[in-house]
This record gives structure tokens, sequence and C-alpha cells, in this order.
């Protein structure tokens, strides 16, 4: 998640500390931060979140029974994992695409200005669509995202986050399907990042610092 959400959240606890970080941003966000030692406990199991995208496809699948094609939109980076493994379980015609939104500008301090990096490549309209997100933090991003695919006038436009923070929330939004609602932590793997790193573990994993 880079430096959204959690991060965010606890810029104050970096200023705050005995040695207090820089705090680079742009390309770098996080960087500053992730020099801090740190482990990673898990939280939730690969075999959990397996058994979970299991009940959300039967749910999904009931939802779409009959659709000519289901267009799954994955938001990238941070949905590439959760979609893979989705994907394979849907038993049902589907086409994937994906779009990369970044919520974040360039100051310390999030814009909530949601930018869209990299459009779809297939038309949505009149299409049945499920948009994929890893995790809802403050909701500005998936609502954005929604609010602009609906302009474009599908058939059907429903969403899933494998992760919910409603702790977080800014603006009132909730993904269609959730797989695990968490508390405020600040969590990676599963192809959620921590200054682009951690995207890779097979679990969601909770970020302690240990120092
Ligand atoms: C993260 C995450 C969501 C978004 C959620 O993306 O993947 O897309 O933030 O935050 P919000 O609910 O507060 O809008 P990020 O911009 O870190 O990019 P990434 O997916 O490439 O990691």
């Amino acid at each position: 998640m880079s430096l959204s959400g959690w991060a965010f959240s606890n810029l104050a606890f970096e200023r705050d500390s005995a040695a207090p970080c820089r705090i680079v941003l742009g390309e770098n966000q996080g960087v500053a931060m992730a020099t801090r030692p740190y482990e990673i406990d898990e939280m939730i199991s690969a075999k959990s979140i397996a058994a979970r995208i299991e009940d959300l496809c039967r749910d999904i699948q009931t939802e779409f029974e009959g659709t000519d094609k289901l267009v799954v939109v994955g938001l990238l980076r941070g949905s590439f994992v959760f979609i893979a493994d989705l994907v394979r379980e849907l038993d049902l015609p589907i086409e994937v695409d994906f779009l990369e939104a970044s919520s974040y500008g360039d100051g310390m301090e999030s814009s909530r200005e949601v930018r869209i990096l990299k459009d779809l490549r297939g038309t949505i309209e009149g299409r049945d669509v499920l948009v994929v997100e890893d995790i809802v933090d403050t909701g500005h991003t998936l609502n954005h995202v929604t609010n602009l695919l609906l302009s474009r006038l599908p058939a059907r436009l429903k969403s899933i986050a494998l992760l919910d923070k409603p702790s977080r929330r800014e603006v009132d939004f909730k993904a269609d399907w959730t797989g695990f609602e968490i508390p405020d932590e600040f969590v990676v793997g599963y192809g959620i990042d921590f200054a682009q790193r951690n995207r890779n573990l097979p679990y969601i994993g909770k970020v302690r610092f240990t120092e």
C-alpha cells in the first residue's frame, strides 16, 4: 500500500520517534520507513484466504449466473494476486482487464484525488463487470473507480475487496463482497506492499517494527 492508509495515519509516529527518518515521497514513497527494521506476523493464512475465495466465488457465480461474459477488472498493482486466484476459482465465462489508479499525489498528506494511471483496454458498455481490489481503506480509490466505470454504462457492476478497514473510511463506500474485515493494522502480503516490498508473501501479514 505504499504510504496509503495506515502509513499516512502513522506519520506522526515517525516524526515523534527518537530517530526520525526522512520521508521520501513520489516514486520512493515509503522507502525511508521501510529501512527501519520490521518483522511480519501472519494475520490471515493462505489456507484461510483460499477458503474464503471459494465462498466468495459461489456468491459471485450466483449473482452473475447466465452472463455472456464477466469482465473482471483488477486494480493495479495490489490486486494482482487476488484476481489471479479469484478468476481461477470462478466457473463463469470471463475476460480480464486492468486499471491502475493512484489516490495520492506528491504532497505529504493524501490529496484524496484519484488519478487514472492506466485505463481499461476494453469497453464495458452493456457488459457485466466485477471490480477487484486488494484493500479498501479510506474508500476513495474504489469509490472513484466504480463511479467512473458506472459512467460507462455497464449492464451490471459489482465490486469485491479482499480486505476492508471500515475504521479508516472517509467516504461512504462498501464493496459488494469483502473477504475479511480487519482492524487498522499495517498489512502486507498477497499483493499488498510496504514500499514495494512483501507483495509476494502467500499470506496477509501484519508489520511489526522491531526498533
Ligand atoms: C492501495 C490499495 C488500494 C488503495 C486503497 O493502493 O491497493 O488500491 O490503496 O486505499 P483507499 O481506500 O484509501 O483509496 P496503492 O495506491 O498503495 O497502490 P498499489 O495497489 O500499487 O499498492
